[in-house]
C-alpha cells in the first residue's frame, strides 16, 4: 500500500489477524492516531476483547500481534500497557510514500469505490427576507460537505430548499393589494412588507383570513396571484445570488428546488399517504402520525399534510421532497444540512416516508443538524437595533475588518489588496464557522476570528503564502526529487502530510468539516515546527534541500486543497 488512508489499512490487516487468532464475529476494529511520542498509531481492540474470549487483554494483543502482516509499513507492533497494539511506521515507508505525493494531485486520498447520489439540502433561505446570519451556517457548512462529498467521488446534487410558498406568501400579496405601493421593490421593500404584513396577520382576524384564501389560491395557481408571488420570488433569488457570489458558495438559480416547485406533487402525497391507510383526519386537518413520536403529555404527534383551509405546509412540501427525489431522481441519499431545532420535524418526515415506501432500505435521508451563531454576550446574534443581522452587511463588514489587517500594505497593488481582503475577510468567516463541532453553538467575534494565531483561517493562509515565498525564493524544478527523513522534524511533517486521507476520510463521513480544520491546524503546527529546526534553503548534505524543498511545497499543496475542500482560497501572497 502507497496511497490511501493509513489507519484504515492498519485496521484491516488487525482484522485480518484476529481471524486467524479467533472464530468469533470481529468487531469493527479502529486504528487511532498516537499521541505518545516515538508511536505513530494505535489499536485497543484487544482490550475490548477480553471479556468476550476470557482471556488477558495483553495475551490477545500478542496472539494478534504474531499472526499480523505489517511488514511493508510499519515495525513489529509492541503491546503496550493494559494491551495496546502500538504501530510505528518505516521511515523509509513514510519517504517513499511522500515522495509520491509529487505527482498527485488527490494527495493520497484515494476516490470511493462505492458512489452514492446525494441530493445535499443547504442554505434554503426564505423568499421576501432578507438572508441574516443564521442562514450563514446552512450555507457555509453545506458547501464544504458538498465538496467533501465531490472529493470523494460521490454525485452530488445541490437542492436549495427556499421558502417561497405558503402563509407568508398569502399574507404579503393581500398586504400589497391593499396598500399598492409601487414596484419594483427592493428585497429591502420586501422586507418590511413581510414585518408590515406579519403584524397585520397577528392583529386583524379578517386581514388573516383573506391571507389564508389568498394561500389557497396561489396554491391553486390563480394568473394574477401567482404573477405578484413571481416578483417577489425573482427579486428574492436576485438578492440570495448575490449573497452567493460574495461568500464563493457555487449555488445558482438551478439548484433552486423551492417549497414552490413541490406543490403539483402534493395532492398526489395526501392521496398516496391515504392509499396506504397512514393519514387520519384530525380537526379538519389531514394528519400522519408516525411511530414513536409524542408530545410532552404523552400523546401522538401529528404531522400535518393538509390543514383544515385545504392549504399544505412545511411538513407536507418535505414529504413530496422525498417521495420527488427517490421516486423521480433515483437518489440514494437526502442529507438535510438544516438547524438542530427541525430534528424533530425531519425525524417525523423521515419515519413517515419510511412508511409510505418512498424511504426505502437502499435510502439514507440524514438531518446533519448545526448549533446557532450568537453573539459576543452569548446571545441570539442581534444588531444594536434588536434585529437579525443581515448576511450581506456581515460580509462587507468582514472584508472591511480584512482590508485593515492589509492596512499599510504597499507592496500589494489595490487590485491585490482587495482581492486578498476578500480571501481573508470570508475566508474568517467561514473558517469560524466550520472549524467548531457543528452541533454545538458558537460565538461571532471579529478579533478571534481574524487572529493571526491559533485556529484560524488567516493562520493558514499567511502559513502557506510563507512557504509559497521560501519556494518562489528556491525557484527550483522539484519533478524527481526524492523526500530524506533524517531528522525528527521532517519526520513528523511527513507523517502529518500522510495523514490527509484520514483527515478527509474523518470529515466526509460524519459531515464534520472541522475535522479537516483541525487537521489543517495541526499541519501548519508541524511544519512551522520543522521550519525553526531544518534549514530550508540553506541546507546541507547530498538532496537534503531538494528533500526540504518538496516537503514545504507538499505542505502548501495540502493547505491549499484542504482550504480548496472548505471553499476558502489560499492566496499565494499575503
Ligand atoms: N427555509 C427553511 C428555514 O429557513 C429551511 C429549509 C430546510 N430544508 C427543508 N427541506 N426543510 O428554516
Amino acid at each position: 500500500m502507497l496511497f490511501g488512508d493509513v489507519s484504515e489499512e492498519l485496521a484491516r490487516r488487525v482484522a485480518e489477524a484476529l481471524r486467524h487468532v479467533t472464530d468469533i464475529e470481529p468487531p469493527a476494529v479502529l486504528v487511532r492516531v498516537s499521541a505518545r511520542s516515538g508511536v505513530d498509531y494505535q489499536c485497543d481492540l484487544a482490550m475490548s476483547l477480553g471479556k468476550r474470549l476470557g482471556k488477558p487483554p495483553r495475551e490477545i494483543a500478542a496472539d494478534i500481534a504474531l499472526r499480523l502482516d505489517v511488514a511493508d509499513l510499519a515495525e513489529p507492533p509492541e503491546i503496550a500497557g493494559p494491551g495496546f497494539l502500538n504501530f510505528t511506521l518505516h521511515s523509509s515507508w513514510l519517504e517513499e510514500r511522500t515522495t509520491a505525493l509529487n505527482g498527485d494531485p488527490r494527495l493520497g486520498a484515494v476516490a470511493t469505490r462505492r458512489p452514492r447520489r446525494i441530493a445535499l439540502d443547504y442554505s434554503g433561505p426564505n423568499a421576501a427576507k432578507e438572508m441574516h446570519a443564521g442562514h450563514l451556517r446552512s450555507t457555509v457548512i453545506g458547501d464544504a460537505i458538498a465538496r467533501l462529498l465531490r472529493f470523494a467521488g460521490h454525485d452530488v446534487i445541490p437542492h436549495n430548499h427556499l421558502g417561497d410558498w405558503g402563509t407568508p406568501f398569502g399574507m404579503l400579496i393581500e398586504h400589497l393589494r391593499d396598500e399598492l405601493p409601487a414596484g419594483p421593490y427592493t428585497i429591502g421593500d420586501l422586507n418590511g412588507f413581510y414585518r408590515a404584513a406579519r403584524s397585520k396577520f397577528e392583529t386583524d382576524e379578517d386581514f388573516a383570513n383573506r391571507s389564508r384564501e389568498r394561500v389557497v389560491l396561489l396554491q391553486r395557481g390563480d394568473e394574477e396571484t401567482l404573477s405578484s408571488w413571481r416578483r417577489m420570488v425573482d427579486e428574492s433569488t436576485r438578492h440570495f445570488t448575490h449573497v452567493y457570489e460574495l461568500l464563493g458558495i457555487g449555488l445558482s438559480s438551478e439548484d433552486v428546488y423551492g417549497e414552490s416547485f413541490y406543490n403539483p406533487f402534493l395532492a398526489a402525497v395526501v392521496d398516496d399517504l391515504t392509499a396506504a391507510g397512514l393519514t387520519e383526519i384530525s380537526d379538519g386537518a389531514v394528519c400522519v402520525f408516525p411511530d414513536g413520536f409524542r408530545n410532552r403529555e404523552g400523546g401522538p404527534l401529528p404531522l400535518i399534510v393538509r390543514k383544515r383551509d385545504g392549504g399544505y405546509g412545511y411538513a407536507a412540501t418535505d414529504l413530496a421532497t422525498l417521495r420527488y427525489w427517490t421516486g423521480q431522481r433515483d437518489v440514494t441519499d437526502l442529507l438535510y444540512v438544516v438547524g438542530t431545532p427541525q430534528a424533530q420535524h425531519l425525524a417525523m418526515v423521515f419515519a413517515a416516508c419510511r412508511a409510505a415506501g418512498w424511504l426505502r432500505e437502499e435510502h439514507r435521508a440524514e438531518h446533519i443538524g448545526f448549533g446557532s451563531v450568537l453573539g459576543e454576550d452569548g446571545r441570539a446574534m442581534k444588531t444594536r437595533a434588536g434585529e437579525s443581522v443581515r448576511l450581506s452587511d456581515l460580509l462587507a463588514e468582514a472584508v472591511a475588518h480584512a482590508a485593515g489587517v492589509l492596512d499599510g500594505r504597499g507592496d500589494l497593488s489595490p487590485e491585490v489588496r482587495e482581492e486578498v481582503a476578500a480571501a481573508i475577510g470570508i475566508g474568517a468567516v467561514k473558517y469560524a464557522d466550520l472549524s467548531g463541532d457543528r452541533e454545538r453553538d458558537y460565538v461571532f467575534s471579529w478579533e478571534r476570528m481574524l487572529s493571526k494565531n491559533g485556529n484560524t483561517s488567516v493562520y493558514l493562509q499567511y502559513a502557506h503564502a510563507r512557504i509559497r515565498s521560501v519556494l518562489a525564493k528556491a525557484d527550483q524544478d522539484l519533478t524527481g526529487a526524492r523526500v530524506l527523513l533524517g531528522h525528527p522534524a521532517e519526520r513528523a511533517l511527513a507523517l502529518a502530510l500522510a495523514r490527509f486521507p484520514e483527515a478527509i476520510g474523518a470529515a466526509t463521513a460524519g459531515y464534520l468539516p472541522h475535522k479537516l480544520c483541525t487537521y489543517l491546524y495541526e499541519t501548519a503546527v508541524v511544519f512551522s515546527r520543522f521550519y525553526e529546526q531544518c534549514p530550508v534553503l540553506d541546507a546541507e548534505g547530498p538532496g537534503v534541500r531538494d528533500s526540504r524543498l518538496l516537503l514545504a511545497e507538499l505542505t502548501a499543496k495540502t493547505l491549499t486543497l484542504g482550504l480548496s475542500l472548505l471553499g476558502i482560497s489560499a492566496p499565494a501572497r499575503l
